[in-house]
């Protein structure tokens, strides 16, 4: 069971936050709510955290207050899947380039300096707890589903954060040293503009984490055969008896692989959670959304938006190529 967490305090925040609506400033009413203050719209908390996400805002007379540039239906379709399936990462620092940033000397430049670093897509903290642990910072954690960002809230990572959407973060121009988007913007309907928010909130000579999935793997294959046919699955049962179907068919044989891959690759030889492991069986192929990208699609994201790569490697199960890892610093 999780704790109740407590609420987080936003008043330490309101310098950084903004509303989603127009970019303008928020202030905190005397009833603990945030108000835009240019467009009056009116957010409330989602258990501990504001909830700043699209949709979320209400105009004075009551109506939703809308934000642009956001597809309305592709959006809840992912916040709904990882509400309901938070991402389980069996994240293993000896086997993913993340590791050696992480604990060697020689990547001690990309940490320096750091006053706010802000994770967009938290999950559940697997990789802010990977920075807390070997960095000692904790991020600002930023997601679109509560049933995953209340997880950040739990000891030890015990991290703040917003209800928010990477297409229109709710955080200011430039407010962030360091920004960490792992695994993310591959499953948003709009992955140019998640970038373009990402870079917005950077400073100048800020860093930026960046990891998406690879075209050059074994697993975008794997994710074009199986997702359709096992979505059409919960499309035609609904998704609960559909969920039931796959977890005492298909996702057997996955689990017992689940477990040989973590025993070889990880040397984790218990078996992991029946529950968990379909959590990740589900971000793989039950995600509503996955995209994967070409290695010179990294530059050119950068030179698309001010920023200049300053490390940049495949790396991940299997053969060293299951995902970009990005390091850019603004220019
Ligand atoms: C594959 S998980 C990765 C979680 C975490 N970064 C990790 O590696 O453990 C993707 C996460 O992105 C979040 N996400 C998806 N679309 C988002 C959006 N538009 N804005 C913010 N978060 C989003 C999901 O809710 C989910 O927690």
């Amino acid at each position: 069971m999780l704790q109740t967490p407590d609420r987080v305090d936003i008043s330490k925040y309101l310098d950084k936050l903004r509303d989603p609506v127009d970019g303008g400033a928020l202030r905190l009413r005397e009833d603990g709510k945030l108000e835009g203050v240019t467009s009056g719209a009116v957010y409330g908390f989602s258990g501990a955290f504001p909830d700043l996400r699209p949709g979320r805002g209400r105009r004075a007379d009551g109506g939703v207050a809308e934000v642009p540039n956001v597809p309305a239906m592709a959006h809840e379709e992912v916040l709904e899947h990882y509400d309901d399936k938070p991402c389980k990462n069996y994240l293993a620092l000896d086997n993913v380039p993340l590791g050696r940033y992480l604990r060697d000397a020689s990547y001690d430049y990309l940490f320096k300096d750091v006053s706010f670093m802000v994770e967009v897509g938290s999950g559940r903290g697997a990789i802010a707890r990977a920075f807390q642990a070997n960095r000692n910072i904790v991020p600002f954690c930023v997601d679109l589903a509560y049933g995953s960002l209340r997880h950040v809230r739990q000891p030890p990572l015990n991290a703040d954060g917003v209800l928010g959407s990477n297409l229109c973060l709710p955080l200011a121009d430039g407010c962030a040293d360091l920004v960490v988007s792992y695994g993310v913007i591959h499953h948003t309907p709009d992955p140019l503009r998640c970038f373009m928010e990402l870079s917005r909130i950077l400073k100048p000579g800020g860093r930026m984490l960046f990891n998406v999935y690879n075209w050059d793997n074994l697993y975008r294959s794997l994710y074009f055969f199986f997702s359709p046919p096992l979505k059409a699955v919960r499309k035609v049962f609904g998704e609960r008896l559909g969920d039931l179907i796959l977890k005492f068919t298909v996702y057997l044989p996955y689990y017992i692989l689940l477990w040989l891959v973590l025993g070889l690759v990880q040397g984790r030889w218990t078996l992991p959670p029946f529950e968990e492991g379909y959590e990740q069986f589900g971000d793989f192929f039950l995600t509503p959304i996955a995209r994967f990208y070409h290695a010179n699609e990294m530059k050119t994201l950068a030179d698309a938006f001010g920023l200049e790569v300053i490390e940049q490697e495949a790396g991940g199960w299997p053969s060293n190529g299951f995902a970009h890892f990005v390091w850019y610093r603004k220019k």
